[in-house]
């Protein structure tokens, strides 16, 4: 009888083996799986150094937190190179082969993972205006399985600096792409600032970064200075628009760091660093369980000065020495 038992237990075991194994990821990965290494995809809809700010940083502070690339998590990262078709087949991967969690990084990537699932758990990382881009419904409880951070500036603020710099503008020229909807948010509040201040605003919209540099150039023949939002398409385009921009000594305002790093020549801004450890965060809480519907979209209002001290100089400007003291961070000098 003993002997019986054995055998029975013994086959039993084997087919609990059998089939924990028949469960377990494809070599091309697979959520929840039974090793307890969770599976992480990353999209980026460009290279700019905004967005590789905030995915290194994220990924460094997850390993800070114990989640570690390689060892108790798997991160795929992929970038779209600009392409919406990228978009949707990287999401769609992420999707089919069950991934834990999907970071998606700015507004077009983030679209592009919350039209691929509705199970799967989407952080979006620096969406400008998350409720406006149809992201999320609800600040505070997002509901569904998006959540995330937002770089949300303040047109009005930017151009309230602006003016500090450069007190005679009448004509604002804003140059950024029309299908971005993070942009045409932004440069609604641009247009009603520029009504209540009696300025006129002059658009030039592109719908890739390879029209960007002829856009730009019409504008400087127009306007006594440009604006840009936290725009994914100009910000690629940057050292281009700088070329511009500097040559007719026309002053650009922009809405991230990194614009004013490759040549802009002032913001009022958000710090990325400071946002990429907030996404961070936010991943490891959801990769501890919580539900990313539970989590209220993070949005930062300690906004700071970032100045390009080589552009003032090439443009012919000196910046005053109140706006100077305050800035957090100057470029290029
Ligand atoms: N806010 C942008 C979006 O919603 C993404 C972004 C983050 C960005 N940092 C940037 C774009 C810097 C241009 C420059 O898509």
């Amino acid at each position: 009888m003993k002997k019986v038992l054995m055998v029975f237990l013994s086959v039993s075991l084997l087919v609990v083996l059998l089939s924990v194994s028949a469960c377990a990821p494809d070599e091309n990965g697979g959520g929840n799986n039974e090793t307890g290494v969770k599976k992480i995809g990353i999209v980026q809809i460009v290279e700019h150094p905004s967005l590789n700010t905030i995915r290194e940083t994220l990924i460094d502070e997850l390993a800070a937190m114990g989640f570690v690339d390689g060892e108790n998590i798997t991160i795929d990262y992929q970038n779209a190179q600009g392409d919406q078709s990228n978009l949707k087949t990287i999401c769609q991967k992420f999707a089919n082969h069950n991934y834990d969690l999907i970071i998606a990084i700015a507004t077009p990537s983030a679209q592009a993972a919350a039209g691929e699932t509705e199970e799967i758990p989407v952080l979006f990382s620096a969406c400008t205006d998350p409720i406006g881009t149809g992201l999320v419904d609800n600040l505070e409880k997002p509901g569904k399985n998006v959540t995330g951070t937002s770089d949300a500036v303040s047109a009005e603020q930017i151009m309230e600096l602006a003016l500090r710099i450069t007190p005679e503008i009448k004509k604002i020229g804003a140059l950024y792409n029309s299908s971005e909807t993070n942009s045409v948010s932004v440069i609604n509040d641009l247009k009603a600032y520029a009504t209540r201040n009696k300025m006129t605003v002059i658009e030039a919209t592109v719908t890739n970064s390879s029209e960007v540099q002829q856009a730009v150039q019409s504008l400087v023949e127009k306007v006594d200075a440009i604006f840009s939002p936290i725009d994914n398409t100009v910000a690629e385009a940057m050292p281009l628009v700088t070329q511009v921009t500097r040559k007719a000594k026309i002053p650009m305002y922009v809405g991230a760091d990194s614009m004013v790093e490759d040549g802009g020549l002032a913001t009022y801004g958000i710090n990325y660093v400071t946002l990429g450890r907030e996404t961070a965060r936010m991943a490891a809480e959801i990769l501890k369980g919580k539900k990313a519907g539970d989590l209220p979209v993070k949005m930062f209002d300690d906004f700071e000065i970032y100045l390009n001290l080589e552009t003032a100089e090439a443009i012919g400007l000196t910046i005053p020495d109140e706006v100077l003291d305050e800035a957090v961070k100057t470029f290029g000098k």
